[in-house]
């Protein structure tokens, strides 16, 4: 026999990990699983079954909570948060290292529990989920060691709703509880019904870390437990990992509540593999990208982008990597591919699948186990791109594949999706990589590998995929909110006709400024301005949903200010000042005739607004992202990216320094903008259009359409290419517009009742800066 032939007959055998200690961990705290709810264990209620996946033995009954207890839950949290949220941050720290230590000393146990419950092979869990889940937990006790240094002026939020889904059920848990308990919130999370046993394990070492009680409570059932918390009225925070559609079901029911929101959403993120990758390691990458657990992973490279000349002999490679890899047991530590989370779920893949008619699907030639919820890895060919596969979130084994020419192709089919989560690039040109990274619609992109995650490096999506990221100090920020000074917000409503006007002759109409152009309204309305002593002022048009939909098609066509230099809008910044300062005085009475203040008031808000021009051209070239360092053999960088085109309603007050504190952090940053004005005194900001046309911006960089704000937010705040809404006026409700902008879950920053004091320094910095951006977290190979 030849050594090639040995190695051809040769197979692994099995290599079982024992369940003993797991099964004797649910026996003993179980079988039937009760809430954790103030550091203790609730009696089980109404229970159902969790079962194990690979075979469908029931592993134990677990609690469906009911709203009851839900809010039992968020009193013992609300309870722990004074005493919580007052500890130093070192104290707070050491209590999450008492939680890593714990993590690592029940390491296995928790492995095996998680690829019991899940069906992830034990390999992953092992080596994947449970040391990430540790190293979250030594990070944030270092972000909780450093916060009241590097961020004073920042308050924990209160008490945060978490909900998580089954894929990564304890990592999940990480990544929510750690950096919420590190900022000084306390937490009541559930856990997916399918996969509820790690959290409970995580609640018993809660007790054993001596983490005071009610800090972390856990409630476990099914959509209505996870309903109850994201809407429970004294919920500060609501963070949620899980499907698009309850994402955006969590966006409608939480609009206008004043809660905080991250969503962590689906994708169906581009793999592209250049004619010049290594090839083998970008079949190796893709066996991680869309095999590692089950392709049941939100960023799972799921579409297959490669070029055309090396796609016969790419997929020749990949089916025959395919044919490899081994199904089963998920305890066996040789295996490849475990069992999907649920029947539910292989229901929902083989559904999609089986009503592809399109293209050609392979299935590998891997022994697929007859019983338990095993699907074979899968690939399919030759989809058009509209096909529903290509567009569908699968969450299975299950790749679809295509082919591009250019680079510049690769970035259209990569960006022909909804969604905006992750994407990975193999190339060994470090020139094309990098020019196709900023291209890609993506919160996460990796350079010649796949699925890499740490602590410390930023995670989230743009688009459809949500919003906000986790890990590092960026993630930290969303459990925390700058302690600001705020004034109650009144709306001003225009001057109404006097009884004897004082209209001279001369009148002029403001029309609306749509593409660097002076645009009629499209309904043919205006209205008349009156000073507030009763003088006819001029007209504002009255815009409509037309007028709005002309601006962001405006706004949209300007993309090439994303990619000018902040240098250059430094320049542009600085120029508009100083064009607004030539005519400084002329601005000053017209706040004094639109708002009836004093000449020194009407003065005072000028030189803020030049002022604030400057702050903005200053930042420009500033707001820098970071190069993270992480435990692996490369460097993420957290760049920060324009949001794309913002819809916003400025505030009353201070008509003038209200429009330009929202337009100009907003253009600083490489964003276009379309800006409904204060209401009462639209005629500050029609001003401008001479000073933008004289400043050097391009048209369509500042869209303005004038008229009521009630008209005009649900236009701006629903339209699907609009990226972020920011509504500052009190004559929109947060909630119509946060319900309006699950249409595509654009990012919103809604007034909350309280008025932001724009004279002060908190109308601008970072706060405004984050907002006007995004990170985009980029993976790339660096040192040994
Ligand atoms: P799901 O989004 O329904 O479940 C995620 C979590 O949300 C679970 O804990 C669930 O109990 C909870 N939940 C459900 N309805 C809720 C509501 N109205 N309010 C608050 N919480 C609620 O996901 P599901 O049904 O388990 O999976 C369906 C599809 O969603 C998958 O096939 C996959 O495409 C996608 N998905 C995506 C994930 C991601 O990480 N991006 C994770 C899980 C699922």
């Amino acid at each position: 026999m030849t050594t090639r032939e040995i190695f051809e007959t040769m197979d692994y055998g099995p290599a079982p990990e024992s369940s003993a200690e797991a099964l004797a961990w649910i026996a003993a705290k179980g079988p039937a699983f009760g809430a954790f709810i103030d550091g203790a264990f609730a009696k089980p209620g109404e229970t159902f079954a969790t079962r194990n996946p690979a075979t469908g033995a029931e592993l134990a009954r677990i609690t469906q909570s009911s709203a009851e207890q839900v809010d039992k839950a968020v009193t013992a949290a609300r309870r722990a948060f004074p005493g919580w949220s007052k500890l130093s941050g070192h104290q707070r720290a050491r209590h999450l290292y008492a939680l890593a230590r714990l993590l690592q000393k029940h390491a296995r146990l928790f492995a095996v529990l998680e690829s019991l419950d899940n069906g992830k092979p034990i390999r992953e869990a092992r080596d994947i989920d449970v040391p990430l889940a540790q190293r979250h937990f030594y990070y944030h006790a270092g972000l909780a060691q450093l916060l009241d240094d590097e961020m004073p002026g920042h308050a924990p939020l209160g008490v945060c709703g978490q909900v998580i889904p089954w894929n990564f059920p304890l990592l999940m848990l990480s990544w929510k509880i750690a950096p919420a308990l590190a900022a000084g919130n306390t937490v009541v999370l559930k856990p997916a019904e399918y996969t509820s046993l790690t959290a409970l394990l995580f609640a018993d070492i809660c007790r054993e870390a001596g983490l005071p009680k009610g800090v972390v409570n856990i409630v476990t059932g099914d959509g209505r437990t996870g309903e109850a918390l994201t809407t429970h009225p004294d919920v500060n925070k609501v963070a949620f990992t899980g499907s698009t559609e309850v994402g955006r079901r969590i966006r409608q029911a939480t609009a206008g509540s004043g809660k905080s929101l991250t969503l962590e959403l689906g994708g169906k993120s581009p793999y592209i593999v250049f004619d010049d990758a290594d090839i083998d390691s970008a079949i190796e990458g893709l066996v991680d990208a869309i095999w590692f657990n089950q392709g049941q992973v939100c960023c799972a490279g799921s579409r297959l982008l490669v070029q055309e000349g090396i796609a016969a002999d790419f997929h020749a490679r990949l089916k025959a990597r395919m044919d490899k890899l081994r199904l089963g047991d998920p305890l066996d530590k040789s295996i490849d591919v475990g069992a999907v989370v649920d029947p539910v779920q292989h229901a929902t893949i083989t559904r999609l699948v089986d009503r592809n008619t399109e293209g050609e699907t392979y299935r590998a030639a891997t022994p697929v186990p007859e019983q338990g919820c095993f699907y074979p890895p899968t690939l399919i060919t030759g989809l058009s791109p509209a096909a529903p596969l290509m567009q569908e979130e699968i969450f299975g084994p299950v790749l679809v594949s295509t082919t591009f020419r250019t680079p510049s192709e690769a970035v259209e089919i990569a960006n022909n999706t909804r969604y905006g989560l992750a994407a990975t690039v193999w190339t060994e040109n470090l020139n094309l990589a990098l020019d196709v990274a900023p291209k890609l619609a993506a919160g996460v992109v990796w350079v010649n590998a796949t699925n890499l995650f740490d602590a410390a490096a930023p995670f989230g999506g743009v688009r459809e995929s949500g919003f906000g990221r986790e890990g590092g100090w960026e993630g930290l920020l969303a459990y925390l909110e700058p302690a600001l000074k705020t004034k109650p917000l009144k709306p001003a409503d225009p001057v109404p006709a006097p009884d004897r006007p004082d209209a001279p002759g001369l009148d002029r109409t403001a029309k609306m400024y749509v593409g660097g152009k002076q645009a009629r309204p499209d309904g043919g309305y205006s209205q008349p301005v009156w000073s507030a002593k009763g003088r006819l002022l001029g007209h504002m048009g009255l815009g409509n949903r037309k007028d709005i939909r002309n601006a962001v098609e405006a706004a949209r066509g300007a993309a090439a200010w994303a990619r000018t230099t902040g240098h250059l809008r430094a320049q542009i910044l600085y120029y508009i000042g100083e064009n607004l300062s030539a005519r400084s005085a002329e601005f000053a009475a017209r706040i004094r005739d639109l708002t009836g203040v004093n000449a020194k008031t009407a003065e005072a808000e000028v030189d803020v607004a030049i002022d604030r021009l400057f702050t903005y051209a200053a930042w420009a070239d500033k707001f820098d992202g970071t190069a993270k360092s992480v435990p692996i053999r490369g460097i993420a960088l957290a760049m920060t990216e324009p949001v794309g085109v913002i819809g916003a309603l400025a505030p009353d007050d201070a008509p003038l320094l209200g429009a330009l504190s929202v337009i100009a952090p907003a253009i600083a940053m490489g964003n276009r903008i379309v800006l409904v004005p204060s209401y009462a005194a639209p005629l500050a900001a029609t001003d401008l259009y001479q000073v933008l046309d004289t400043s050097d911006l391009p048209g369509g960089v500042v869209n303005i359409v004038t008229g009521d704000p009630a008209d005009l937010a649900e236009p701006l705040a629903s339209h699907m290419d609009v990226d972020a809404i920011w509504a500052f006026t009190p004559h929109v409700s947060a909630e119509a517009v946060e319900r309006a902008s699950a249409s595509n879950l654009k990012r919103s920053w809604v007034h909350d009742g309280h008025g932001i004091d724009w004279m002060g320094k908190s109308g601008e910095g970072r706060r405004f800066l984050q907002a006007a951006t995004e990170i985009k977290t980029i993976w790339v190979p660096y040192g040994e």
